[in-house]
């Protein structure tokens, strides 16, 4: 059975809809099991040793990391996340695990592309093979709408946009959510594949 892991940070609400919208498209590849996890809950190891917190990760086949865009880049709680995982870079324990990576920000453009070439350069560092979005770009033509999936125009990965002076019950909108699915269930379709070989 694969098993997905979602790891995320969200300060106000909006990746976190973004991440469980993740989650819910993994889960719909049918026997794979789905781990939502904050950022936030896996702690610095101590004496070289990792918490059992880590374990989840260790096992798993699939690792997908999401963050809000913040000042340019991923969020510092995602960056924490990333400077205590070196361990396991130590030890190359993620090696050939499926990675991918989304983001969400408040403008359109938001430099939101900086902070995914960032957890792509994260994931290679690790070793991990990196799935990306196979949607075509949407919104982008006189036949466009803001409804369709990939809005925002992205192939290395899923992004969303949040206007500023909405609350995570409406903002990302639909159109983005679909978007994070369809990457969930990319990466657990990839996973379920790269298992098997
Ligand atoms: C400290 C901070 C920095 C931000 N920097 C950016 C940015 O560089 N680009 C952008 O478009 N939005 C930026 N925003 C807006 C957030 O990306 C946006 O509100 C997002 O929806 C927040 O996601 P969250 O609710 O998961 O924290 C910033 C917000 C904060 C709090």
């Amino acid at each position: 059975m694969p098993s997905v892991c979602v790891v995320y940070h969200s300060g106000f609400g909006h990746t976190k809809v973004q991440a469980e919208h993740v989650a819910k498209g993994a889960e719909a590849v049918e026997g794979t099991e789905v781990h939502l996890l904050p950022a936030e809950d896996f702690k610095a190891p101590v004496d070289h040793q990792y918490g059992p917190e880590w374990d989840v990760l260790m096992q798993a086949d699939a690792i997908v990391f999401g963050c809000p865009t913040y000042m340019g880049s991923a969020s510092a709680v995602l960056k924490q996340f990333m400077e205590h995982s070196s361990g396991a870079w130590f030890g190359a324990a993620w090696k050939d695990k499926i990675a991918a990576g989304f983001t969400n920000s408040a403008s359109w453009s938001g430099d939101k592309l900086n902070t995914l070439q960032g957890i792509f350069i994260f994931a290679m560092q690790h070793q991990m093979v990196w799935v990306g979005l196979d949607l075509m770009p949407g919104n982008n033509s006189s036949t466009g709408t803001p409804e369709d999936l990939n809005r925002v125009g992205c192939f290395s990965g899923a992004m969303a946009q949040s206007n500023a002076d909405e609350g995570p019950d409406v903002a990302p909108p639909e159109a983005d959510r679909k978007t994070a699915e369809h990457l969930g269930r990319r990466v657990a379709e990839a996973a379920a594949r790269w298992g098997a070989a």
